[in-house]
C-alpha cells in the first residue's frame, strides 16, 4: 500500500507540472484528491488493514495528501501570476498617445446676459425668483390694473389655454405672486419667458425674455428708482453712459417712466443706430401702483416700490451687435460659436 501511495505521489506531482491552466489543474485535484479520487479510494481500503499497519499508512496517505494539496496550490499561484503578467502585457497603455480632445460648448448669448444681469442684481441685494409661463389672466392683466377691456390688452395680445389661461405676456405677473407670499422689505428680479402672438421678424418673435424687478419697503422713492436703474445701467455698459427717464405710462404703476440710455456707437450725438437720437431706450419703469399694493395686501399708506421690466434680446442684441432677432432662436452653431 506504500507502494501505492508513493506512485500516486509521484504521479499527481508529475502531472501538476505539466498543467498550464486553471481546468488542467482542477482535473487533478479531482483525479488524486476528490471524492471518487485515487487518494480517498487508498484510505477507503484502509479498514482492510492490520492495527500496526493502519497508523503507519495513515501518516503516509496524510504526508501524500498534504504534498499534493501544496503542490496544487503553489502551481494555481504560478498561474495566476502568469496570467496577471499576460494581462498586463496585453494591456498595456501607450501614455505617449495624443489624448480626444472634447467639445466644450459654450453658453447661448441670452444665457450669458442673463447671467450678467441676474450678478448685478443679486449684488444689490436682490433675489431672484422664477413662476410659471402659463399663467391664469388674472396674474397676467387683472392684478396688474389690467381689467378685461382695458386698452393695454390689445398691444399684448397673446395665446389663450382658455378664458382664464394665458401664456403670460410679461414677467410682471411675478410681482403680483412674489407680493402675495412675502412680506416687505421685497427686492427681487424674476427673469423668464414670455409670449405674444407676434410675427416673426428682425425685431419680434413671438417667444422672448424678461427680466421683471421689485422693490417695495418703507419709505422708498422715485430717487430709489433712478438711483438703482442708473447703477444698474452703468454696470452693464460702462461709467461712461449717461440715462435719462421719459414719462410713460404702464396700467400698474404710477408715474411711469421709459429709461434711454446713451447710444454706445455715438455716444450720445445720434448716428443710424439710435435713429439720430443720441438715446436708446431699454427699459420700463415706475412707482408700484397703490391699487396693485392693496390688490397683494400691501398697505400702500405705509409702504412704496417700485417696479421695473427689461427684454433681454435686445440687450443682448446690443451686447453682441446682433442685428436680427431671428439669429437668437434658430441655434446655428456657426453663429453661436462667435460669441
Ligand atoms: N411689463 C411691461 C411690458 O412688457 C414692462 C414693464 C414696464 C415692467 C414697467 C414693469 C414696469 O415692471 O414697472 O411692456
Amino acid at each position: 500500500m506504500k507502494e501505492l501511495l508513493e506512485k500516486i505521489l509521484a504521479d499527481a506531482l508529475e502531472t501538476l507540472k505539466t498543467a498550464d491552466n486553471a481546468e488542467a489543474l482542477e482535473n487533478a485535484r479531482l483525479k488524486f484528491l476528490g471524492k471518487k479520487g485515487e487518494l480517498t479510494a487508498v484510505l477507503r481500503g484502509m479498514g482492510a488493514l492490520s492495527a500496526e499497519e493502519r497508523p503507519i499508512i495513515g501518516n503516509i496517505a496524510n504526508e501524500v495528501r498534504q504534498k499534493i494539496e501544496k503542490s496544487i496550490a503553489d502551481a494555481t499561484e504560478k498561474l495566476s501570476r502568469k496570467e496577471l503578467e499576460h494581462r498586463l502585457e496585453r494591456e498595456r497603455l501607450d501614455v505617449t498617445l495624443p489624448g480626444k480632445k472634447a467639445d466644450i460648448g459654450k453658453k447661448h448669448p441670452l444665457t450669458a446676459v442673463l447671467d450678467e444681469l441676474c450678478d448685478i442684481f443679486t449684488g444689490m441685494g436682490f433675489s431672484i425668483a422664477t413662476g410659471p409661463e402659463v399663467e391664469l389672466d388674472y396674474y397676467n392683466f387683472e392684478a396688474l390694473n389690467i381689467p378685461k377691456e382695458h386698452p393695454a390688452r390689445d398691444t399684448q395680445d397673446t395665446f389663450y389655454i382658455s378664458d382664464n389661461v394665458v401664456l403670460r405676456t410679461q414677467t410682471s405677473g411675478m410681482q403680483i405672486r412674489f407680493m402675495e407670499h412675502t412680506k416687505p422689505p421685497i427686492r427681487m428680479i424674476a427673469p423668464g419667458r414670455v409670449y405674444r402672438s407676434d410675427a416673426v421678424d428682425a425685431t419680434h418673435s413671438p417667444v422672448f425674455h424678461q427680466i421683471e424687478g421689485l422693490v417695495v419697503d418703507k419709505g422708498i422713492t422715485m430717487g430709489d428708482l433712478k438711483g438703482t436703474l442708473e447703477v444698474f445701467a452703468k454696470r452693464l455698459y460702462g461709467e461712461d453712459i449717461k440715462v435719462r427717464f421719459r414719462p410713460h405710462h404702464f396700467p400698474f404703476t404710477e408715474p411711469s417712466a421709459e429709461m434711454d440710455i446713451t447710444c454706445f456707437k455715438c455716444g450720445g450725438k445720434g448716428c443710424p443706430m439710435c435713429k439720430g437720437e443720441g438715446f436708446i431706450e431699454i427699459l420700463g419703469c415706475g412707482m408700484v401702483h397703490p391699487k396693485v399694493l392693496k390688490t397683494c395686501g400691501i398697505d400702500p399708506e405705509v409702504y412704496s416700490g417700485f417696479a421695473f421690466g427689461l427684454g433681454l434680446e435686445r440687450i443682448a442684441m446690443r451686447r453682441y451687435k446682433i442685428d436680427d432677432m431671428r439669429l437668437l432662436f434658430e441655434n446655428d452653431i456657426r453663429f453661436l460659436s462667435q460669441f
